[in-house]
């Protein structure tokens, strides 16, 4: 049911694309926004004797927040990667690492892109993902990890984009060697779930053992500690 409602939504913007891109009036570029962010380097949370570590990325993170906005889903703002909580806007999964982290104990790391994403939600960024994701673009991170060798586990948060990983989570396998630690892959989304992505992981980090994932329906997020605790005791991580 799930993954039919993402598809025909899917569809509904590959129409739309269509259109509009038969009008002259899109480009590839309107995905993304002029902000350059700064480079920065992470070195954990002070305490040396952390092992897990929750890598995450999330929209909202990664475009300027206060503007997301979306005609499609202007009634349930949930729907267009928000989640509100006592009136505050949050992406889906820096909700889903904070609840992590509160179980685990775990230092959290924001994967951050260097250009921004648009925060138009319709004719941005999930056309920019869609023609990323074709073309294997991977963008340029902006947030590195120096002290990933303190870590030997490695909680990897991503949202589901177009049946995939974001194009910067290629980007973030790119950039580090995982071999020998424990990666737990977790993904929100609109009901596509993991679809190939552990796979994919596996793939791109041989030498590192690769747990179940645990897949999280967006609207779910608030309420996922439950399931979160089954999944990290079944995995061996708590
Ligand atoms: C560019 C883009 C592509 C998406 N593609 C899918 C998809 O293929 N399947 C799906 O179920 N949900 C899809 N979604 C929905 C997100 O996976 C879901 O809202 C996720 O919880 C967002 O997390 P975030 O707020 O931390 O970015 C997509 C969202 C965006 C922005």
């Amino acid at each position: 049911m799930r993954l039919r409602r993402f598809i025909s939504c899917a569809l509904a913007t590959i129409t739309l694309f269509s259109l509009t891109a038969c009008a002259g009036g899109t480009n590839s570029s309107k995905g993304m926004s002029d902000v350059t962010v700064e480079q920065t380097e992470f070195t954990g949370s002070g305490n040396t004797d952390n092992k897990i570590l929750v890598a995450y990325f999330s929209y909202f993170d990664n475009t300027d927040s206060e503007k997301i906005n979306s005609k499609k889903y202007a009634d349930s703002m949930a729907s267009a990667s928000v989640t509100v909580v006592d009136g505050k806007r949050y992406g889906n999964n820096d909700i889903v690492a904070d609840i992590i982290k509160q179980q685990t104990g775990a230092d959290v790391f924001s994967i951050l892109t260097a250009q921004q994403y648009s925060p138009d939600y319709d004719d941005g960024i999930v056309e920019q993902a869609r023609t990323d994701g074709q073309n294997k673009d991977k963008p340029e991170l902006a947030s590195h990890i120096v002290n990933i060798e303190q870590y030997n586990t490695i909680i990897i948060l991503f949202p589901t984009w177009w049946y995939d990983m974001p194009m910067a989570m290629y980007t973030f396998f790119d950039e580090y060697d995982l071999s020998g630690k424990t990666i737990a892959p977790v993904a929100t989304s609109g009901g596509s779930g993991l679809v190939d992505t552990v796979d994919t992981i596996k793939k791109l980090e041989p030498n590192a053992t690769v747990t179940e994932g645990l897949a999280i329906y967006q609207t779910d997020v608030v309420n996922s500690g439950t399931a979160i605790a089954e999944w990290l005791g079944k995995v061996g991580i708590k």
